[in-house]
């Protein structure tokens, strides 16, 4: 063989095998992306049903043993404190929002306020909206996945968020105190209450080892 031919022949054999190595590559980051997904959306899941549990569980509980100006501060407790246990243990985002707010601290950001007032304001417990979920690029070009789930008052909210007749003078007493400007009451069972909006960071994706 002519020598020009060989070396030819070893250009285009090492352009192919190039080319196949980054197709290969790509599959693999690829996989890798949906394994994050995937692994995400069964955390984000648990994350949901711990912390629907413990808030009904402890305002149950705080009601029982207290009535409700016992149970008043519960309702900020247990979403605060797994705001920053989440934070501080698994570097995630987690927290309730709502568009008519007790706390103004809860204000959503426009991603939050967006969702719930294009998809969620109008729905109520007998139409509700499912779950939104989304692997997303956020504004600071980190991947991340996105859970909001639509919270709908129960009757066992209805001491601190329903009409004025159902609230008790001693949670009246309590909301005038601590939040002048409430805008979180006369709110009926099943109404859309607001979200617990959840964000679990991807790590960006590495070449996969073999
Ligand atoms: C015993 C009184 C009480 C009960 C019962 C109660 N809440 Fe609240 N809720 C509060 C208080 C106080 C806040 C303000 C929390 C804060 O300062 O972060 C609040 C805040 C919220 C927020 C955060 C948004 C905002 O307006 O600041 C949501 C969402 C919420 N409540 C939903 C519910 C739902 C759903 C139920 C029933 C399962 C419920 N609450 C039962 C007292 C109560």
């Amino acid at each position: 063989m002519k020598p020009k031919f060989f070396f030819l022949g070893l250009f285009w054999l090492g352009l192919v095998s190039f080319g196949v190595w980054r197709l290969m590559g790509s599959v693999g980051i690829h996989a890798n992306q949906e394994r994050q997904v995937m692994a995400a959306e069964k955390d984000s899941k648990v994350a949901v049903q711990e912390f629907m549990g413990s808030m009904k569980a402890r305002l149950q509980a705080a009601m029982k043993e207290g009535g409700p100006a016992n149970a008043f501060s519960v309702c900020s407790e247990v979403a605060q404190e797994m705001t920053q246990t989440y934070a501080e243990e698994k570097g995630w985002y987690l927290r309730r929002t709502a568009l008519r707010l007790r706390n103004p601290l809860n204000a959503p950001d426009n991603y939050e306020r967006g969702w719930m007032e294009r998809a969620a304001a109008g729905s109520t417990a007998e139409t509700p909206i499912s779950t939104y979920t989304k692997a997303v690029t956020n504004e600071e070009y980190v991947r991340e996945y996105h859970l909001m789930k639509p919270l709908y008052l129960e009757a066992a909210c209805l001491v601190c968020h329903g009409t004025p007749e159902q609230i008790p003078d001693v949670v009246e007493g309590l909301l005038a105190e601590k939040y002048p400007n409430d805008a979180a009451i006369g709110f009926k069972e099943g109404d859309f209450r607001g979200i617990l909006s959840i964000r679990i960071p991807l790590p960006d994706e590495e070449l996969p080892k073999n």
